[in-house]
Formats: structure tokens, C-alpha cells, sequence
């Protein structure tokens, strides 16, 4: 699975999945761009950082302008992300506008400025969600920025294909990150529900996900193209599916 010596843009990387992406694409032989609001917690990795706010007026084009002084980019992963456990009933005007605005329009602005920048075989990874392909209840809001992830991702491969640029996305269960900790350890029923919902009757790790998105990223996967591969311990095998 080498990469070495490619350009690996991963967004969302101080911390959780894209943190450990960093690390298992470093390990691989990735020169790795780090993108987050903070990139404090990873000051000890051999990357180079930026410090943006992915959701901000001018942040998508920052990245791009960093990522374009490292040469042709051969991965982006479009990690970064916020939770947002309400129902729709209970999600106020600036809740909904500031998860679309993270997790589908900063990845639409992103995605999209990087193009000129993608080398020859590059690959896009996607980070979605069991949420977003299968309903659940409450996380409306989120669920549905998931969904256009996955949506994403298949549109893309109509439109990049030819170019020879691969798309694809990883839609992970339930993780232990900062994302679900505080939830895992102060509310038994969640935690109960989280682990009775999954085959495997465990909580996955991040970098049970970052190997996936690794193997997508690199010319191991050079005819996969167009799937959100579940790592989810069964989570939506386990589920009707429409
Ligand atoms: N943890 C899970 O169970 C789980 C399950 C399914 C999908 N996911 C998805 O995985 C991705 C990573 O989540 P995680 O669990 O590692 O969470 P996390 O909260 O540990 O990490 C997310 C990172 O994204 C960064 N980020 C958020 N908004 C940003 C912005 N506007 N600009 C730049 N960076 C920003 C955060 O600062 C943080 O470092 C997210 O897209 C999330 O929706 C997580």
C-alpha cells in the first residue's frame, strides 16, 4: 500500500479519524497536509499544518493555496466534520446552517478547489456516516449532510472518471473520538443502544477507519471507484435497507 513520497491532503487531522489517518498515511510514506481549526495536538507528527477554519468564507481556497506549494496531490480526504445529536424539532436556524456549512458545503468549496490540483491516479476519500444511509432517530440534521457525502461521492465519479481521478467514501458507525466520548461515557442507554446495534458488539477505533481510508487513498484500491464502504461492524448489514 505505498505511497510513498505522494501528497495526501487530510482535513479534520488534529484529532479522531483524520488524526489517525495522518499518522497511517505518514506511515505509508505520505508527504501529509493537516487541516484543522487547531493543529496544537499534532505539533509532534512529521506534516506540514494549516490552521483553518474549513467553514469559513476564504478557508476552502487557504487550503488549496498550502496544498498547491507541495506539488501534484494524489489524495484528498475530506474528513472533518461536527456531530450534532438533535431531532429536527429541537435544531434552531444557526445549528442547521452550521452543520451543512461544515460537513457539505465546506466539502463541496473544498473538492472543488482542489481539482486543478489533483495528480494523475488521484484518489478523493469522503468521510460519511451510517447515518446518512440508513435513518435513525434524532442527528436529523447531520444525517442528512451524511447522505449528501455519499451523494457526493457517487456524482463525482460521473464527473472525474474520465480524468482518471477515483472517488470514494467510508461511512464509519460508532467510533471512540471526542466526537462520541463524552456521550459513550456519561449516557449508559446511548452507549448500550450503539454497541446492541452493532454485529461486533464493540465500539470501533479510528484507526479501524483510517486503514480503510489508506487503502482507498493508495493504488491498491486503483479499480475501486464510486462506493461508501461501511466500517461499521455490521451496523447497516444488519438493517433494512430501501
Ligand atoms: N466518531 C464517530 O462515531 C463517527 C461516525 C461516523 C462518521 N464520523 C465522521 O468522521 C469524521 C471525523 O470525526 P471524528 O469522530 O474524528 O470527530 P472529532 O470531533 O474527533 O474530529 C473532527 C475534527 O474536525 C475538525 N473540524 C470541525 N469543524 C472544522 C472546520 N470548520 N474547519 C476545520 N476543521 C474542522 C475538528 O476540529 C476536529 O479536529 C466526521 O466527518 C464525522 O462526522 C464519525
Amino acid at each position: 500500500m505505498s505511497l510513498q513520497g505522494k501528497v495526501a491532503v487530510v482535513t479534520g487531522a488534529n484529532r479522531g479519524i483524520g488524526r489517525a489517518t495522518a499518522e497511517r498515511l505518514i506511515a505509508e510514506g505520505a508527504q501529509v497536509l493537516a487541516v484543522d481549526l487547531s493543529v496544537e495536538e499534532i505539533g509532534h507528527l512529521p506534516l506540514h499544518r494549516l490552521a483553518v477554519d474549513l467553514a469559513s468564507h476564504d478557508g476552502p481556497a487557504r487550503v488549496a493555496s498550502e496544498a498547491r506549494r507541495l506539488g501534484p496531490v494524489h489524495c484528498l480526504v475530506n474528513n472533518a466534520g461536527i456531530g450534532a445529536a438533535k431531532s429536527l424539532a429541537d435544531s434552531d436556524d444557526e445549528l442547521i446552517d452550521r452543520v451543512i456549512g461544515t460537513n457539505l458545503r465546506a466539502v463541496l468549496r473544498l473538492t472543488r478547489d482542489m481539482l486543478p490540483l489533483l495528480g494523475p491516479d488521484a484518489s478523493i476519500v469522503n468521510v460519511s456516516s451510517v447515518f446518512g444511509e440508513t435513518g435513525y432517530p434524532t442527528s436529523t440534521a447531520y444525517a442528512v449532510t451524511k447522505a449528501g457525502i455519499s451523494q457526493m461521492t457517487r456524482q463525482l465519479v460521473a464527473d472525474l472518471s474520465a480524468g482518471g481521478v477515483r472517488v470514494n467514501a467510508v461511512a464509519p458507525g460508532v467510533i471512540r473520538t471526542a466526537m462520541t466520548e463524552a456521550r459513550l461515557n456519561g449516557d449508559e442507554a446511548y452507549r448500550k443502544a450503539m454497541i446492541g446495534g452493532t454485529p461486533l458488539a464493540r465500539i470501533g477505533t479510528a484507526a479501524q477507519v483510517a486503514s480503510v481510508i489508506a487503502f482507498l487513498c493508495s493504488d491498491d484500491a486503483a479499480f475501486v471507484n464510486g462506493q461508501v464502504i461501511a466500517v461499521d461492524g455490521g451496523w447497516l448489514a444488519s438493517r433494512t435497507r430501501p
